[in-house]
């Protein structure tokens, strides 16, 4: 897409995501009077999920009619994939956002042809906007950023990611590994907003063993536009069933990759 025009979308998804970040800080101020509804085991949502997402699809489909999109809680993946489409979490953290923890936030990437060409992660609680479109680099509100330049496990920080959707084998494996190093961790809760933190450079990598595209989008842009690397593209398979997510500051990818024991593109 000419970068003119993937600029000016990128305006438009960041003046929704902010739009859509007050709907869902309404609902946060209130969250015990919301009807908590379970998805599956500790996997929960709620009416403010599908607000704020039934916000942004309408907002985001003024744009452009012929996108598709591709989102948590309403829009199953399009049969037709040959236009671009919109890929969006409303609430990412949904658990911290029910329990009144901060780490949350909302994710809008848009997707081309096998890969995300814009990011866009609002944390409303912290009120950051972070933004990349292809090729143009990645932004903390004005500021560029990059991802750290640790070199070695011993002083790297790794935020990590766990769900039921997978066993819990490979990710304490790759914990045991991680502690051997001498790495250390953190686990926010929320996979878009602690990998985001990757091409911020305030943590050194996210690795969790299998994630929904919809959490995985916009950091895959923002994370490459910041220097750093990702393992996954976004093929129809990942777009259907999601997979693995590391994301690394450069010189940590090739060893994560290893000791993960997960597949690089
Ligand atoms: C979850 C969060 C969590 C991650 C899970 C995701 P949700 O998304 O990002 O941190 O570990 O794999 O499913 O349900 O809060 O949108
Ligand atoms: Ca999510």
């Amino acid at each position: 897409m000419d970068p003119a025009r993937l600029a000016s979308l990128s305006q438009a998804a960041q003046a929704a995501a902010q739009s859509a970040g007050q709907i869902a800080l309404d609902f946060f101020s209130k969250r015990e009077e919301l009807a908590i509804e379970k998805k599956g085991p500790q996997d929960l949502v709620s009416r403010a999920d599908r607000e704020v997402e039934e916000y942004l699809v309408k907002t985001l489909a003024v744009e452009d009619r012929s996108f598709g999109f591709l989102a948590e809680e309403t829009h199953p993946l399009p049969d037709d994939l040959s236009n671009p489409m919109w890929i969006i979490d409303p609430i990412d953290g949904t658990t911290n956002f029910l329990r009144g923890l901060p780490a949350w936030c909302i994710s809008i990437a848009l997707w081309e042809e096998g890969r995300t060409v814009l990011g866009v992660i609002y944390d409303p609680v912290g009120k950051e906007l972070f933004t990349a479109v292809r090729g143009q680099g990645a932004f903390v509100g004005a500021r560029r950023m990059r991802c750290s330049h640790t070199t070695s496990l011993t002083e790297a920080v790794v935020a990590i990611g766990r769900s039921r959707r997978v066993p819990d084998e490979a990710i304490l494996r790759a914990l045991d590994r991680l502690t051997t190093e001498g790495a250390a961790f953190r686990k926010m809760g929320s996979a878009a907003l602690a990998s985001t933190y990757v091409a911020a450079g305030r943590v050194d990598a996210y690795l969790e063993m299998h994630l929904n595209a919809w959490d995985m989008a916009a950091v895959a842009c923002l994370i490459e536009e910041a220097g750093g690397k990702v393992n996954t593209g976004f093929d129809e398979a990942v777009l259907k069933d999601g997979g693995p997510f590391l994301a690394a500051a450069p010189d940590l990818f090739g060893p994560l990759l290893a000791l993960s024991g997960i597949s690089g593109i």
